[in-house]
């Protein structure tokens, strides 16, 4: 390609991006060198670039790197007198812009008791602020919305003043792009009005951005780099509120709102109105947010029906300070369809005299409608008042006047045009390449995908139809030979029999590779044997998951039905519960192996091409390692799911005993659900450690499903938990996490949840469960399981030397490291 075809190509791009670059400047400042934060965003320094100007009064950069805090905050730019940062940006409009703050310690100044002002064109931010309050380690990170246009042109004026005799200082800016109608033109005041304009020159704080029901969101999470707190510290009264979660991969975006709006974490999750068994159940769901009087608010709710079965069954009321915000509102009637996010702006007075804002959602006034109400998300915005300040009453006037007199403001600006045509060409490419890897790193369709998913490479193309082909096909696992197996298990050393199953023995095996594995030695002569042994590796060969058991390879020589897998140390998870002599697992690990295996089997439901059903989930087939990380093991019985036109596999009735789908044996038509179902029994099989079925207990508590659920129904749930658990065990995980094993163990398949939906309920409980232990090292909290519950569990009694009082197909599958499935006819339960 010749020179003048090049020029013309880079002059086309620049034109491209002259019309509407995104502006993203994220600034170091006094850093001497790029930091790239824990979410991928490089912080450049704040000298040296074109595009960034600093007045050049007498400023100071102080460093200091201190264990555990972000790279950003191990430099800050001092400023002893009336300093500008003045960044050229290529748009006008509205624009993000956030402030670090952290007053690290260092040898020349005191950070701590550097009181300062700051305005933004024209926008008072901050006014007197001191950093004292800051509690160490913890940096400060005030996010604004800012107007660039009108008089500064294409500039944002970024202007710190120290007080007389202090100093000013920063650690970090960030000046982004708003996307277009982010922000209303005009918003429903409430009390209820006319609607209100909101000039663009009207300038936001945020003073709450709540992901209502949900996980922190981190600006990893987030397109627009935001951070989504959670609602607890808010709720007025816990006990009013329910959260529930979906997979985020459900939510629909209808015309009009974007992720940009709000990530999809945000619509999957909400509160809604719990069960508190008072008659009518009329109450409201409060949240009260501490704020400053004599401010106007931006308050924006987003709703997300994740809860309902059917359009126009969910109507509720929402107020704002005891007013009515909306009556009677139909989130279905304004996206006309389920789980489709929906976002609606209200502005509110906050009086003199008065400092917080009451949201509050509560059912209607309409007697033959359901009591429910739900609130996805929040955001509460504090706008610019008439004097342009968002602190105070202070113009920014009265902050130039208050400065030094003789410090006149120097703005220095420098265009990026100086350089000529040759300059714009290159910077236009090098914006090219920038905004090209910025896209494709920000716009990554934000959707839930298992974690550290391999799908086995070379083996997915292996196809079911090949089931019964007794050539072995092409990369299906490894193929090794029986001497070599031989060898592995020092000629099949009884001292090395890690189980024993109805199907044969498992040994422990050292390849010549060295690598430790459990070889699986079948009994030649079981026909049934021989369709589970190519299942197991047809299925195994196309699945490669952290979560699931890998399979190292097999040997079909001299009539031998032999598995190799991955050795796990820590072996099946029936035998950490109870039955040995291992130390109890904490509520902390039973939460992450339950997290583990239901990565695993949402991976096996939606992770590959083909949707896979298990069809024997239990404890006894959920195995670990050293670590305690949990893997799904033995597919002998699993079946590819239904495909798209089909709601399920009809089949012959097959799995385990005390984990079987009611619905399944019923109906003989297999789905994802009847996993999800079995899971639920592993689930109360983790917390209240003893066996699914328990022929020896009385009639009442034979089965486990039963039992627990009947205790959960009379929320009581935490009766009968493993007594090793007792007074670790904080109460709303504990509830949480009942609740989602009541959902999975639902009569009917279509009303449990699918294991994407579980699998968030169960990281919902791990994280009040961490909560609740950093508050309990924080102070002494009250909200634990007291004492020994006065009625003790007889599982205690149990195992003990290990031979559990079990039936007979039970107690094989006991001593088993995942051995092939325990086959039988259920005679019903
Ligand atoms: C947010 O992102 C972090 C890092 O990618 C991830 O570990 C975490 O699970 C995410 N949280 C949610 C709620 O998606
Ligand atoms: C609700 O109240 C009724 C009657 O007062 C009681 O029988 C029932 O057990 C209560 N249910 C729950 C979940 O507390
Ligand atoms: C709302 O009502 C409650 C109870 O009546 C009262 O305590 C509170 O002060 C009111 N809040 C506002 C903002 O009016
Ligand atoms: C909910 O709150 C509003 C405003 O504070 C109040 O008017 C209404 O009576 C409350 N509803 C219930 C059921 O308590
Ligand atoms: C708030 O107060 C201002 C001035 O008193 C008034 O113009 C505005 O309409 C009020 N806004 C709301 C939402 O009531
Ligand atoms: C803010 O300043 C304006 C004009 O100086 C004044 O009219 C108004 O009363 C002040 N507001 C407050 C809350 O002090």
């Amino acid at each position: 390609m010749s020179i003048s075809k090049w020029i013309i190509l880079f002059y086309l791009l620049y034109v491209i991006f002259a019309v509407s670059p995104k502006d993203s400047f994220l600034i170091n400042c006094g850093g001497s060198k790029a930091v790239e934060l824990d979410d991928g965003r490089v912080f450049e320094p704040d000298f040296g670039t074109s595009d960034v100007g600093l007045s050049n009064n007498p400023h100071i950069v102080v460093s200091n790197t201190e264990m555990g805090v972000s790279n950003l905050y191990t430099s800050a730019r001092v400023f002893t007198r009336t300093s500008a940062y003045t960044v050229s940006t290529k748009q006008i409009g509205r624009h993000w812009l956030r402030l670090h703050f952290y007053p690290l310690k260092n040898s020349q100044y005191s950070l701590e008791s550097a009181v300062f002002s700051v305005v933004a064109n024209g926008i008072t931010l901050l006014h007197g602020f001191s950093s004292s309050n800051l509690g160490k380690n913890s940096p400060l990170l005030k996010e604004y919305v800012i107007e660039v246009g009108g008089l500064s042109s294409k500039k944002l004026v970024l202007t710190l003043s120290p007080w007389d005799g202090s100093i000013a200082f920063i650690n970090g800016i960030e000046v982004v792009s708003v996307p277009d109608r982010q922000f209303p033109s005009s918003a429903v005041p409430v009390p209820l009005g006319a609607s209100l304009e909101i000039p663009t020159h009207v300038a936001f704080e945020t003073a709450y951005r709540i992901n209502v029901g949900g996980l922190l969101l981190t600006p990893k999470n987030d397109t627009l780099w935001r951070t989504w707190k959670t609602d607890q510290p808010f709720l007025v009264n816990a006990a009013s509120a329910r959260n529930v979660l979906k997979d985020p991969s459900s939510i629909k975006y209808p015309a009009g709102v974007s992720v940009e709006i709000a990530p999809n974490w945000v619509y999957a999750s909400a509160q809604e109105m719990a069960d508190a068994n008072v008659s009518d159940q009329k109450f409201n769901i409060s949240w009260a947010f501490d704020v400053d009087e004599g401010f106007t608010y931006l308050i924006r709710m987003h709703f997300c029906d994740i809860v309902s079965v059917a359009l126009n069954s969910l109507v509720f009321n929402v107020y704002i300070n005891n007013q009515s915000a909306l009556d009677s509102f139909d989130i279905s009637r304004k996206t006309m369809s389920l789980s489709a996010a929906y976002f609606i702006d209200f502005v509110t007075n906050v009086s003199t005299g008065s400092d917080r804002i009451l949201v509050q959602i509560g059912p209607p006034n309409l007697r033959n409608l359901p009591s429910n109400a739900i609130l996805n998300g929040l955001e509460i915005m504090k706008m610019s008042n008439p004097s342009d300040s968002l602190d105070g009453n202070f113009s920014a006037d009265s902050i130039d006047s208050k400065a030094t007199k003789s410090d006149k403001l120097v703005k220095l600006v420098i265009f990026s045009c100086i350089g000529g045509f040759v300059v714009l060409v290159l910077i236009s490419a090098a914006l090219f390449l920038y905004f090209c890897r910025k896209k494709s790193l920000k716009h990554q369709p934000v959707v839930w995908l298992p974690l550290h998913t391999h799908v086995g490479s070379s083996h997915t193309k292996v196809s079911a139809g090949s089931l019964t082909s007794t050539t072995p096909s092409h990369g299906l696992g490894r193929i090794l030979a029986f001497s070599e197996i031989h060898e592995a298990t020092r000629n099949f050393d009884e001292s090395l029999v890690l189980g024993v199953g109805g199907f044969g023995k498992v040994y422990r095996g050292v390849l010549e590779n060295g690598d430790v594995v459990a070889v699986k030695r079948g009994n030649p002569r079981s026909q049934q044997g021989l369709v589970e042994f190519r299942t197991e590796i047809e299925m195994l060969s196309k699945l490669r998951h952290r979560h699931l058991v890998s399979l190292i390879g097999y040997c079909e020589e001299l009539n031998e039905m032999i598995l190799v897998y991955e050795f796990m140390a820590g072996g099946p998870l029936r035998k950490c519960l109870y039955g040995s002599n291992l130390p109890p697992l904490t509520w902390k690990q039973r939460l992450e192996i339950c997290i583990g295996a239901a990565k695993g089997l949402h991976y096996l439901h939606t992770g590959a091409a083909e949707s896979i059903i298990h069809r024997d989930v239990k404890t006894t087939n959920i195995l670990l390692d050293e670590n305690l990380t949990a893997k799904v093991a033995d597919f002998g019985l699993s079946k590819l799911g239904p495909t798209l036109d089909q709601t399920h596999v009809s089949t012959a009735v097959k799995g385990s005993f005390g984990y079987l789908d009611p619905e399944y044996f019923r109906r003989q038509q297999l789905t994802e659900k009847s996993d999800v179902y079995s899971f639920g029994v592993v689930l109360v099989e983790v917390l209240c450690a003893r066996p699914a079925i328990d022929p020896a207990l009385p009639r009442e508590q034979v089965n486990i499903a039963e039992w627990a659920m009947n205790w959960q129904k009379k929320g009581q749930l935490e009766q009968i938990i493993d007594p090793h658990l007792v007074g670790s065990v904080n109460l709303d995980s504990l509830r949480k996490f009942g609740e989602t094993a009541e959902k999975c163990l639902a009569e009917y398949g279509n009303e449990r949840p699918t294991m994407g939906d579980v699998l968030w309920n169960l990281e919902y409980s791990l994280q009040l469960q961490e909560t609740y232990i950093q508050s309990i090292a924080d102070e002494n909290s009250a909200n634990y399981i007291p004492d020994i519950p006065d009625w003790i569990p007889h599982v205690e009694r149990v195992g003990g030397d290990g031979a559990d009082i079990v039936s007979d197909q039970e107690s094989n599958a006991t001593t088993s490291t995942g051995m092939f499935s325990q086959l039988m006819n259920p005679k019903g339960r």
